[in-house]
């Protein structure tokens, strides 16, 4: 293994979630930086926007990775949330399956999600001094009780053995991460669901027909409606499949 990822894995088969295990082996000085936490299963498994995330036994990969970043100031946070969404799609282009990244974190195939990242960031004075970079990506379940849910399995018709695949995502990691900003958030627009095609959004004055420029650089949406430039942080607007 290449790189400051991977230099400790720690396997589970069963916890809460591998980002609160992350977070109390950092905060007790218990791990190293670049440290890997896997989990066969999560009984609070967390999602963004405080929403559960479910998988199945065995199936799918459920990770945090914990990273000191030297000096990364938290104006740059935004780094991250890029990184690991390329890292994922680059992961899943050498398997065959074309992913984007729906604005801010989900990794879409066409119309469905396949993956989801929480990043929680300890923030000391201006800089962000660690970080926690949680995946979980579906890869082998193919009964998921959601509408809009893929999976390496459903896009490829095959099954993926976890152990043998989970050390090429993080040597993506290992590379993507340390990519310099401006130059992952180029990469990052590049692979932006809906981006330069109209599409329905809602707002809080509504449902309107949009279109996705790009990010700026505190990680906001930048959309053209009509003849104006219009900007929103999460949970400011929503994709809207119909009008
Ligand atoms: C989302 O809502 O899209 C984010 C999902 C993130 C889920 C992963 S699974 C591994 C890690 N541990 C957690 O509790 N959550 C993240």
């Amino acid at each position: 293994m290449k790189g400051i990822f991977g230099s400790q894995t720690i396997h589970l088969s069963e916890v809460d979630s591998t980002n609160n295990y992350a977070a109390k082996l950092v905060s007790d000085g218990l791990c190293q930086n670049g440290a890997v936490i896997l989990a066969d299963f999560q009984t609070k498994g967390k999602g963004q926007r405080g929403n559960h995330w479910l998988s199945k036994k065995g199936k799918n990969i459920l990770m945090s990775v914990v990273h000191h970043p030297d000096d990364l100031p938290v104006c740059e946070q935004i780094k991250f949330n890029w990184g690991v969404s390329l890292a994922i799609i680059s992961f899943l282009q050498d398997f065959g399956i074309e992913a984007q990244v729906k604005w801010p974190n989900d990794i879409f195939v066409h119309n469905n999600k396949i993956a989801g990242l929480l990043i929680e960031n300890q923030l000391t004075g201006y800089f962000v001094s660690s970080s926690i970079f949680g995946i979980g990506l579906n890869v082998n379940q193919i009964d998921h009780n959601l509408k809009g849910v893929t999976s390496m399995r459903k896009e490829k018709n095959a099954t993926f053995c976890l152990k043998s695949i989970i050390p090429r995502l993080v040597e993506k990691l290992n590379y993507f991460i340390f990519c310099e900003f401006n130059w992952l958030k180029e990469q990052y627009e590049s692979k932006l669901y809906r981006k330069d095609k109209d599409a329905p959004f809602e707002d809080a004055d509504g449902l309107f027909v949009g279109k996705i420029l790009g990010v700026n650089k505190d990680g906001s949406l930048k959309l053209s409606r009509g003849n104006k430039i219009k900007e929103y942080g999460t949970k400011e607007i929503t994709f809207r499949i119909d009008l």
